[in-house]
């Protein structure tokens, strides 16, 4: 009987569940969307039980649609959007409110109010992580400031808080954990000692009572409850998506990089056992625990990457689908000079400015729809490359100077050759695509799958990996720092315009 290893892949718009075997292939896939709520401009909400009836229906579609029964099934692995926050009643399992997801903005104050108290420092040193409403900490703290009787509640022990991996493995298996890389960006945890922060639950008023177990990201947590999928599988593997993604693209030694072209943009940076400071306003974060090691990245991310894209289809309306974009944007030669911000939610790293918009620079009467979404797609790459050359500053600083040699690029819009071969013009090293690029699921699988012995050693894992193309730079230097610096003046203009 063959066996597997089932990954979910719980992302922000979409639930995933993935098969995979021993090499590594996937053996069957099924995925689902679900419903995004904005009840308020800036804000973003997800039901935690839509979220659970989702991953719970395409694990089983998955298991069901290929015949795989829980027997064969030998570990779940977990990866999830980060971040986004979860608080329920321990006793019904009941959430007390809608989830916060990490795009929300209704903390933005908080965060303010601590900057002004002169917290950002405190908080940098010991998380990793800018002070920014993107963050756990400032949403936990919203809940139980809203939500009636929920501080009391939380101090008495009655009320559990957890990231979506915790949601599912209290679904799943009715245990309270989470791993160290999602622990890592609730803004609640030491990433140095690995350890919840007293003075920090202090200073967001959040009770210890209420935080769940850290455990490592690879190592067995519970098994499932057997009416679920009819027998038990032990969840053994749990990881923050873009950590999970990091290590699926066998980026294990120092200076490695990927990138993935979601929504947004996340590039991670393996960064040793130590964690990197950044002086270019990148995050430090964990990037797993196994073996009793833990892995450390840095982190940029961009909060508009393929989301660009769907504004053209949706907002502006000229392509019908986003994969589209790729016959417009490459019907003229370039942009025409044209250059977009795409700032609609403000600049994640390295600018960090919530109050930044959207801006369409450098348009003339000859501007068409394809130079803007030639300007669309290149945004992506522009945004990237600037969060290359932040990494690439913090490392020649660190006096760990480890080069770049290539970046590993995974998600949706990694599929687009002409995003791809603009962006190693940018960046001036290969842009590497694997022949799996469903890299967060694998990585989920992977962590799973060392903790149960279905692969032995991450060197097993890394052999797996294969390059399905290659793009290389074909920029000149001078060429590129042009573009690159009329980049950065649009990116002045896009700034502070909603106070
Ligand atoms: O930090 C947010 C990130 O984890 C979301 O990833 O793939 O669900 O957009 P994704």
């Amino acid at each position: 009987m063959k066996k597997y290893i089932l990954a979910l892949d719980q992302g922000t718009t979409s639930s995933r569940a993935i098969l995979f075997d021993q090499q590594g292939q996937i053996h069957g896939s099924a995925a689902l969307e679900f419903p995004q709520h904005y009840p308020q401009p800036g804000w973003v909400e997800h039901d935690p039980n839509e979220i659970w009836n989702s991953q719970l229906t395409v694990a089983r579609k998955v298991l069901h649609d290929h015949h795989v029964d829980a027997q064969q099934v030998l570990a779940i692995g977990i990866a999830n959007q980060r971040e986004t926050t979860v608080v329920w009643d321990r006793k019904t399992g009941e959430p007390i409110a809608p989830a916060i997801v990490w795009q929300d903005r209704r903390t933005a104050d908080i965060c303010d109010q601590l900057r002004a108290a002169g917290k950002a420092r405190l908080i940098a040193e010991c998380t990793g992580l800018e002070l920014d409403a993107y963050f756990s900490a400032t949403k936990i703290k919203w809940l139980l400031d809203h939500v009636p009787g929920a501080r009391e509640r939380a101090r008495h022990g009655a009320l559990a808080f957890g990231t979506i991996d915790t949601w599912l493995a209290w679904k799943l298996c009715g245990v309270h954990v989470t791993d160290v890389s999602n622990a890592a960006r609730t803004m609640l945890f030491n990433i140095h000692l690995m350890r919840w922060d007293a003075d920090l639950l202090a200073l967001f008023d959040v009770p210890e009572q209420m935080l769940p177990q850290v455990v490592s990201s690879s190592e067995e947590v519970g098994v499932t409850r057997a009416a679920l999928f009819g027998g038990e599988i032990p969840v053994a593997g749990i990881a923050g998506d873009q950590q999970a993604a990091t290590f699926g693209q066998a980026c294990h030694a120092p200076g490695m990089v990927k990138n993935t072209y979601g929504t947004g943009c996340f590039m991670l940076m393996h960064a040793g056992q130590h964690a990197a400071v950044s002086h270019n306003r990148l995050l430090s974060t964990v990037g797993w625990r196994v073996d009793g090691r833990t892995d450390y990245l840095l982190e940029g991310s961009v909060f508009m990457g393929g989301a660009t894209v769907q504004w053209l289809r949706d907002g502006l309306g000229i392509i019908k689908q986003s994969s589209d974009v790729e016959a417009l944007a490459g019907s003229v030669p370039d942009s025409g000079g044209v250059l977009l911000v795409p700032a609609f939610t403000g600049l994640g790293a390295p600018h960090w400015d919530p109050y930044a918009r959207g801006t369409l620079a450098g348009m003339t009467r000859g501007t068409t729809a394809a130079h803007i979404a030639r300007a669309a797609v290149e945004s992506i790459a522009y945004q990237s490359a600037e969060l290359l050359a932040a990494m690439q500053k913090d490392v020649a600083a660190s006096h760990r100077a480890i080069p770049v040699t290539e970046v590993r690029a995974d998600g949706g819009a990694a599929r687009n050759d002409l995003l791809m071969q603009f962006q190693a013009d940018l960046l001036g090293v290969p842009v590497l695509r694997p022949k799996v690029t469903e890299t967060t699921a694998l990585g989920a699988a992977y962590l799973a799958g060392l903790a149960v012995g279905f692969w032995e050693s991450k060197e097993e894992i890394a052999a797996q990996w294969q390059c399905e193309r290659r793009f290389e730079p074909a920029m000149g230097a001078d060429q590129r720092a042009a573009l690159l610096d009329r980049w950065s003046r649009a990116v002045e203009r896009a700034k502070g315009w909603e106070a």
